[in-house]
Order: C-alpha cells, then sequence, then structure tokens
C-alpha cells in the first residue's frame, strides 16, 4: 500500500473516498471538515442539526458526494471529547474507517490530518499514528484461503495538508509509522502461521532472512553448541519433540563498538502442549502462538535495523516445540540450567521459564545496559489483566518506567506487578535449588520470580503478554488473531533509549 503527504485542498482531491472529522459537540464544521461541507453545500453541519452525527468517538457517517466532489464518498469520522483525544485515537479511527471504506470498494482514499489542529498533535506524531492505524487495520491473513476475498485490498491512502511548511515533518511520520507498522504486521504473520509451517528451524530461517535483508548480524545456535554450552533448560524442553531446538542471536550495531547493548529476549515456544504435564484440548491450538515474544523481538530488530537508534541492540530467541513423547521431560525430573543452577520440573507446561533461563544466562555473558524479556509466560498473567494489558515485572523501577513511558506512544498499554521477597518462597524445591512452578496463586509474579533467579546485576524488565498476543474481536487497528504486541513498545524503546539527554 502506498502512503503519500500532498499539500493541497481535499475537496478537489481525484479519489475514491475522502476521510474528515468532527470532535463531539462541534455544531459549525471548520478545517478542512469545513471545506468539505461548504462543498457539499452544507450536508455534514445538516446532520448534526438533526443530531444523526455527534461526533463521538468510532461514531462514522457516510454520505455519498452525488458529483459535488471528485471523490465518491465522505466519510466523517467522529473523534469524540477533544480533551480526550490522543494518538492512539487516530490510530482507531483510521484503522476503523479504512476498513468500513474497503467494504465500500475503495481503493484510494484521502484524509485529512486527525489531531494536528485543535487535537494538539505534533504533525509528525499525527502522521505516524494515521500510517500505523490504517496499516495495521487493514491487516488479513489470507494466505491459506483460497476463496478470493471479498473487496479488494485499499491500494493508496494521501494526507492532504494545506501548509507546505508541515510536509517534510509529516513525511518523516508517515515513514517511521510504516516501518513500525508492517515490523507489528510481520509479527502478526509469524504467529498466525500455524505451528506446522512455524517450527524452530522455519523460525531461525525467517530470522537469517530478516538479517540478511537488513543488514543485521545473525548467530543460531544448534543442539550439539547447546550442549556445549550447558543448556539444560532449552535443551530440556525439546528433548519431547522431533523439531530441533534453536538459539537465535541477532545483534544491531547503532553504538559505539565498546557500548553495552540492550538486550531483547523473546520467548520462542512454536507450539506449546503442556508436554506430559498436558494441556486441555479446548483452545490448545491458540499455543501455535507461543512464539509471540519472539516474532515480537525478531520483527523489533527488523524496524530498528531501518530506524538506526544511536544504540546497541542485541536479540535472544531460544526456540523449541513443546510436546510429549517417550523422550519427554517428566513431571519430577531436575534439569541444570546454563547459569549453574538445578530446577525441579514439577509442571512440564512451565517450559517457558525453563527456556528463558537460559537465554537470559546466555545474553549476560555480553556486556548489556538494560534487558528486556518477552513472553507468553502465564495463564495467570491473563486472570489478572484479562485481555487490555501486558504485565511487567522489574529490579529497576527507573527502567520499567521507560518501558511503560514506550507502551504508553505505542498504544500498548502495561501494568506493573509487585516482586515482593515473599513470592520468591514458593518457587522453592526441596531436592534442587528451585522448581519450576510456585502454585496457582500469583502465578505471573511467581513466574516473574523465578526469572529473576537468573538475572543478575543488569536492569531488568519481563513482559507477559499471555492475555495480550492474540485477540478474537476485531477492534480498532486490531483484527483477529495475533495482535503484534509489544513489537511497537519495543521499537520506541530503543529509539527512547538512544536520545542522549
Ligand atoms: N504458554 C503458556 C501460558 C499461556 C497460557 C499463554 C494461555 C497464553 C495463553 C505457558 O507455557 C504455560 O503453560 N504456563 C502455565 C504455568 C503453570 C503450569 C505454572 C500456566 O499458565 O498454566
Ligand atoms: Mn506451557
Ligand atoms: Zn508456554
Amino acid at each position: 500500500m502506498k502512503f503519500k503527504v500532498q499539500i493541497g485542498d481535499i475537496t478537489k482531491i481525484e479519489t475514491d473516498a475522502v476521510i474528515v472529522n468532527l470532535f463531539e459537540g462541534v455544531k459549525k464544521p471548520g478545517g478542512g471538515t469545513g471545506a468539505v461541507d461548504t462543498a457539499l453545500g452544507g450536508a455534514i453541519a445538516d446532520l448534526i442539526e438533526q443530531g444523526e452525527i455527534k461526533g463521538k468517538l468510532n461514531e462514522l457517517t457516510i454520505i455519498h458526494s452525488l458529483g459535488k466532489l471528485p471523490a465518491r464518498i465522505v466519510a466523517v469520522a467522529g473523534l469524540g471529547k477533544q480533551s480526550e483525544f490522543t494518538a492512539d485515537g487516530v490510530r482507531k479511527v483510521m484503522a476503523q474507517t479504512c476498513r468500513s471504506l474497503r467494504r465500500l470498494n475503495c481503493k484510494h482514499i484521502a484524509t485529512i490530518v486527525h489531531g494536528a489542529g485543535a487535537g494538539g498533535l505534533e504533525p509528525r506524531v499525527a502522521a505516524q499514528a494515521i500510517t500505523e492505524g490504517t496499516l495495521m487495520g487493514l491487516y488479513t491473513f489470507r494466505k491459506y484461503n483460497t476463496k478470493a476475498q471479498e473487496y479488494e485490498d485499499v491500494a493508496e491512502l494521501v494526507i492532504v495538508e494545506h501548509d507546505k511548511e508541515r510536509q517534510q515533518e509529516m513525511e518523516e511520520g508517515c515513514r517511521i509509522g510504516r516501518i513500525m507498522a508492517e515490523a507489528a504486521n510481520f509479527a502478526r504473520d509469524l504467529i498466525n502461521e500455524p505451528a506446522n509451517n512455524m517450527t524452530p528451524s522455519i523460525l531461525a530461517s525467517v530470522a537469517g532472512d530478516v538479517a540478511k535483508q537488513y543488514g543485521l548480524d545473525i548467530s543460531i545456535l544448534d543442539k550439539e553448541q547447546m550442549k556445549a554450552e550447558g543448556m539444560g533448560g532449552l535443551l530440556g524442553v525439546s528433548q519431547g519433540s522431533d523439531q530441533p531446538p534453536k538459539l537465535i542471536m541477532m545483534n544491531y550495531k547503532g553504538g559505539k563498538e565498546s557500548e553495552p547493548a540492550l538486550c531483547l529476549v523473546g520467548k520462542g515456544i512454536t507450539f506449546d502442549s503442556g508436554g506430559i504435564s498436558l494441556k486441555p484440548s479446548e483452545k490448545m491450538d491458540s499455543m501455535k502462538g507461543d512464539m509471540s515474544g519472539a516474532a515480537a523481538v525478531i520483527s523489533a530488530m527488523m524496524a530498528i535495523a531501518q530506524l538506526k537508534p544511536a544504540l546497541n541492540v542485541m536479540a535472544v530467541v531460544p526456540s523449541t516445540e513443546n510436546l510429549p513423547s517417550g523422550k519427554a521431560l517428566k513431571p519430577g525430573d531436575i534439569i541444570k540450567t546454563l547459569s549453574g543452577k538445578t530446577v525441579e520440573v514439577v509442571n512440564t507446561d512451565a517450559e517457558g521459564r525453563l527456556i528463558l533461563a537460559d537465554a537470559l544466562g546466555y545474553a549476560q555473558k555480553r556486556s548489556l545496559s538494560h534487558m528486556v524479556d518477552i513472553a507468553t509466560l502465564t495463564g495467570a498473567c491473563m486472570v489478572a489483566l484479562g485481555t487490555v494489558c501486558s504485565g511487567v515485572f522489574t529490579n529497576n523501577q527507573e527502567f520499567v518506567d521507560k518501558v511503560i513511558e514506550a507502551g504508553k506512544q505505542a498504544g500498548e498499554c502495561m501494568w506493573q506487578l509487585p516482586m515482593y521477597d515473599d513470592y520468591k518462597e514458593l518457587n522453592k524445591s526441596d531436592i534442587a535449588d528451585i522448581k519450576n512452578t510456585g502454585g496457582r496463586y500469583g502465578g505471573a509474579i511467581t513466574a516473574a520470580q523465578f526469572l529473576a533467579e537468573f538475572v543478575d546485576e543488569v536492569p531488568w524488565v519481563h513482559i507477559d503478554i499471555a492475555g495480550t498476543f492474540e485477540t478474537d474481536k476485531e477492534k480498532g487497528y486490531q483484527v483477529k488473531g495475533a495482535t503484534g504486541v509489544a513489537v511497537r513498545t519495543l521499537i520506541s524503546l530503543a529509539l527512547l533509549l538512544s536520545e542522549k539527554n
């Protein structure tokens, strides 16, 4: 899909549809909306007067121009209350409006810039949000549908602005927005892919393609190398599967050679059956998405390589299937992790923390400034926070505040959960250094405390995306299936950390 910033008059644009907007309570539309209203002979003001258009958030009114404008359709999108307006509102409005226009066979769409005037957003931020919302909202995963879709894809979005001074900033916003959204959609593709076509080997080869295309260093450890490193956690989980495990490491060098790196670690279980502690079969299919953390990390690296922030970023992705077999880990087995710590595996379904323990240990052999891990780690996190927020956990308040701020910029909610020492005791084992579950209560926290055992001094944040990695509803810029959560937060975080101040 093409994006363009054009200086001109929205009423003169040759296109299928133009999108204008209205804040709640506005009686007489101004700006681009006012100009379109005049061209339509006051139709918009009329509909406001009649009480049909109120400007409420998510309200969409389709007006057919009947030749009064070159565009066949005028879409009036409600922006809600001006005082509550945010960049994420722009993303959602664009996503919903463009999906509706796609159903009306609009292939070319033009829009005014939502939020840059009365909304108080910087033109760059507004253009970025328009681009992100549109690209993410129009996402589809149709590679396995043999029947043609009922509508054609939108080919082009033109952002129409009257002020030439803003063009460059807005074009920059478009460029960043496209890179961010394409990365999120790339993660969605990887996560939506069924596990028969997304094995650890395939994931590693996708990472290899990304590295090659965007100029990142990559190395992939195989089973023998894992043995040499002493990765008993990753090897243990993988031993029940016929698919070989992989550990993917990617490097972006935007800082000085000697500068410690931001490290991103992503859980890459390409299918989680639970192992011998087998999951119930209902909804087990969604466990093809248990590599969402891995997808987020690989996709964020893809964007970081294009946006080129001035810092070093490293990605570590441990990847395996978790399956039962005659060779699989059994409840009660004890394994030895890379750190030397032994773990009693009381539940083979708590596999994520076992592979992450090794990955965190492996990452910390390098010089790191910060470390973030992203994982679909616990059903308990979903019970605690539902599908709205991801859970965050830390050993460093200043750093988690940065991660939450990066999330805010991306429109991704995060809620911090506590790390009191008393939770740690629940992971105590009688016969090994630690056991891999702390029981049902506070399960998201005891899982985070388990990971903390494998983190040394480095400022660290754990993001549990079990509740947010997929959705069964079309809403805003989310569509059914994988959400691509955390990708844009991680990119924003890298940009935030690279700002010298
Ligand atoms: N991948 C699951 C967690 C999960 C559940 C993610 C639902 C997304 C949606 C993880 O490996 C798991 O099975 N965790 C167990 C841990 C328990 C055995 C301590 C869980 O949450 O039940
Ligand atoms: Mn599991
Ligand atoms: Zn899992």
